[in-house]
């Protein structure tokens, strides 16, 4: 049977994008639905564009109802990828979907995580502290910002003359190249 796959996005969905394009030939997995908790998200018009349904979440059905399980079950979704996304995981969501739902963090974790921590934030943060590395953590959600169990860390140098525009840009690529890997390894 063929796996289904949401992934949940705040922003411009770059990620989102490549996992996207890394599945579309897949017989066995595929990218079921786009979820944003914004409706001017660019990550939506990636997903119309690529003809895969959207849903755009409301603030009180997410935190204070079922409705989103209730259509995650309905779309017969196997796992939840968040790539880029800024709302915390409501415990009904985390406990409806166990082990079933991951995270990717644009810094080594525990370092360089937390509420706030999020895209240039991240990187700023880094370049204050003059990391010599930096990387990317994929990692399962549990109720805390960026505190699940880890699945997998990659790393890259931060070069003294580095920016934080220029950690991000090298952030990204590791993002590109491992994340639909990580996705795949979960799912088969
Ligand atoms: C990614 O770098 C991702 O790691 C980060 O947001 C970016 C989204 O980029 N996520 C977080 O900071 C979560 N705390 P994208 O929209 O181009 O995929």
């Amino acid at each position: 049977m063929i796996k289904n796959v949401a992934i949940f996005a705040s922003g411009e969905g770059s990620n989102a994008q490549n996992i996207i394009d890394y599945f579309k030939a897949s017989k066995n997995i595929q990218i079921a639905l786009v979820v944003s908790n914004k409706s001017t998200a660019n990550v939506l018009n990636r997903a119309k564009n690529s003809n895969i349904p959207t849903l755009i979440l409301e603030r009180h059905s997410f935190f204070e109802s079922n409705e989103v399980i209730e259509q995650l079950n309905n779309a017969k979704i196997d796992l939840i990828v968040l790539a880029g996304f800024l709302w915390l995981v409501p415990k009904n969501l985390i406990k409806a979907f166990p082990n079933k739902i991951v995270n990717i963090h644009p810094a080594l974790l525990p370092k360089f995580g937390g509420k706030g921590m999020f895209g240039m934030n991240v990187h700023n943060a880094v370049i204050e502290a003059k990391e010599k590395e930096s990387g990317i953590s994929i990692h399962f959600v549990n109720e805390e910002y960026d505190k699940g169990k880890i699945i997998s860390q990659h790393k890259c140098i931060v070069s003294e003359n580095d920016s934080a525009e220029d950690v991000a840009k090298k952030i990204h690529l590791l993002e590109h190249e491992f994340f639909p890997k990580v996705i795949e390894g979960l799912l088969s």
